[in-house]
This record gives structure tokens, C-alpha cells and sequence, in this order.
């Protein structure tokens, strides 16, 4: 069976404080993408193999997608061991919840490939044991993402829009970058309820205005530097807004017209090696 895996976008990100779990409660408008992975699923002669297009990927077992498998049979005491195949275009470590998107799409695969019947809130549920974005990725669409990130609220979905992807080689490290923050001394933070206004007015330039991630704050400087730059890029070509996604470092802009989203991509191509250009989208709840 195949499945498709769409990465998500920050329209927000805040952080509200710091759990004796060593989790912290977050505040975030999340967004579904266009842009995807492709997964193949099948049942297995003997013990579950994971492949991929990447030699990096990890195999033993570490992998998200192995994971979600491994849950879903926990949970339901249903399917047996299953071959994943992954074909990988959303870019790895990105702050596009790549690894949580197959991990979703691995779920709403076997809930089918089972004729398990679960529905969508009940995979999601699943799906909180594997990672904290991957209730997110299972329902995906417009939401805001709450404690964890599993507590979800669908809002109204984001205009239609251009999405220009651009992401920096350097790496950053999720746990590292939370580690980073200190929530007493975060200087400024989103306005989310002016987001939930605004996408409940279909309000496209409300919503680019108050796009922001606290995130950007707690970069290395040099890094700050290097996303700033790509923001500035994004906003020179005509961008309606532009912030870095997650935990980073992928930065994108929102852009009201096509020509000048392609201008803004074919650039930042001429710069970067993962630059996409893409569309919100809005999951089939269900299916794979
Ligand atoms: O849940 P997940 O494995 O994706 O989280 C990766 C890391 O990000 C966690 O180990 C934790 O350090 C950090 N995290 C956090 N608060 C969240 C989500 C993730 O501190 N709400």
C-alpha cells in the first residue's frame, strides 16, 4: 500500500513554560504542506525491514516509521510485521516534522491495511508515544497544537497561498535548541490570538504579519544571521511574511502571487540546495 507523508509549517511558535516531564508546553498554528514523502507498505516475510532513497535514514529500528508500526500493533494487538519503503523529499532534521509525517503515514496505513476502523483522533492518540508532532501529522490540515503539541484545535483553513521552502545546510538539534531557552527571558512572542483572528477572516496578510517563532531568538548568532538573510530575501521578492519553521532551521515566506513566489524560489535556488516551492493543503482525514 502507499502512503504520503506532507510536511508541516510553524505559522507560530511559542513556548509557554518548561514540564517536570523535561517537556515544555508549547503554543502553535500548524500548517500542512504540499510538499511530500512517498511510503510504500507491506506486510513482511519474516522480521520488518525500513529502506529509503537516503543512506542515512536510520534502519535499526530508531526509525519514526518503525516506531509508529511497533505502536500501532501495541495498541490494537493488530498486523503483523511490515517492509517500509521511503522515498524522502522533505529534508531530514529540517523543522518540517519529516520523520513525525511518515510516522503518521505509516499509522493511517495500517489502520487500513488492518481494517482496524480506528478513527483519526484515535490514530492521533497513537501517535503521541512515538512523537510529540505526530497527532499533528496524523490530522493535519489548519490546527493550533497545544501542551506537547497533542492537544489539537482545527481552525479555518490558511487562504490559498504560495509557500516558497528555503533550507540552510546547518544543523540544529531540537533537544539542544529547547535546552537553549529560558521561557522568563523570552523578549517577544507571537500574537496567536491576533492568528486565529485573522485566519478566521480569511485574512492573508493578517496572517504573514503575525507569523513569528520564538525560536529565532535562541539561534547562534551566526545562524540567526543566515536565516535572517533568507528572510530578508523572501521579503525583498515580495513575500507577505517569512519565519523559520520549528525548530529550524528551514525558513519560508508566504507569498499572494505565483510569479513572484518562482522568482523568489529560482534566487534562493541559485543559493541553496533545498529550496521548494509549495501550497497549504488540507489531509483527507483517514486516508493513507
Ligand atoms: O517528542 P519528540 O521526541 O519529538 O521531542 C524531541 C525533543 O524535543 C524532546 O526530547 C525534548 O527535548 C524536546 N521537546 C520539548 N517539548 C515539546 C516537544 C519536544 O522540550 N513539547
Amino acid at each position: 500500500m502507499n502512503a504520503t507523508a506532507y510536511a508541516k509549517l510553524n505559522l507560530t511558535l511559542d513556548i509557554l513554560r518548561r514540564r517536570e516531564d523535561g517537556y515544555h508546553d508549547l503554543q502553535m498554528v500548524m500548517q500542512t504542506i504540499s510538499l511530500t514523502d512517498t511510503l510504500t507498505i507491506t506486510p513482511a516475510q519474516g522480521e520488518g525491514k525500513i529502506t529509503s532513497n537516503l543512506s542515512f535514514l536510520p534502519t535499526d529500528g530508531t526509525n519514526l516509521a518503525q516506531k509508529a508500526a511497533a505502536a500501532f500493533r501495541r495498541a490494537t494487538g493488530l498486523g503483523g510485521e511490515v517492509d517500509i519503503s521511503i522515498h524522502k523529499h522533505i529534508p531530514v532534521c529540517a523543522g518540517m516534522a519529516g520523520g513525525s509525517a511518515d510516522a503518521a503515514a505509516v499509522l493511517r496505513a495500517m489502520n487500513q491495511l488492518t481494517a482496524a476502523g480506528l478513527s483519526p483522533l484515535a490514530l492521533a492518540q497513537i501517535g503521541q508515544s512515538v512523537g510529540s508532532d505526530v497527532p499533528y501529522c496524523v490530522l493535519g490540515g489548519t490546527a493550533l497544537a497545544e501542551g506537547r503539541g497533542e492537544r489539537l484545535t482545527p481552525l479555518p483553513a490558511l487562504p490559498p497561498c504560495h509557500i516558497v521552502v528555503c533550507k540552510p545546510s546547518f544543523p540544529v538539534s531540537t533537544p539542544q535548541l529547547f535546552s537553549r531557552v529560558d521561557v522568563r527571558k523570552i523578549l517577544r512572542r507571537p500574537d496567536t490570538q491576533g492568528m486565529l483572528e485573522a485566519l478566521e477572516q480569511g485574512d492573508l496578510s493578517g496572517i504573514a504579519r503575525r507569523m513569528y517563532n520564538v525560536f529565532e531568538d535562541v539561534l547562534e548568532p551566526w545562524k540567526r544571521a543566515e536565516v535572517h538573510a533568507i528572510q530578508n530575501a523572501l521579503l525583498d521578492a515580495g513575500a507577505l511574511g517569512a519565519i523559520m519553521t520549528g525548530s529550524g532551521p528551514t525558513v519560508f515566506g508566504l507569498f499572494e502571487a505565483l510569479p513572484q513566489a518562482q522568482q523568489a524560489a529560482r534566487r534562493l535556488g541559485e543559493q541553496y540546495q533545498d529550496v521548494f516551492l509549495a501550497q497549504p493543503v488540507s489531509i483527507p482525514q483517514g486516508k493513507p
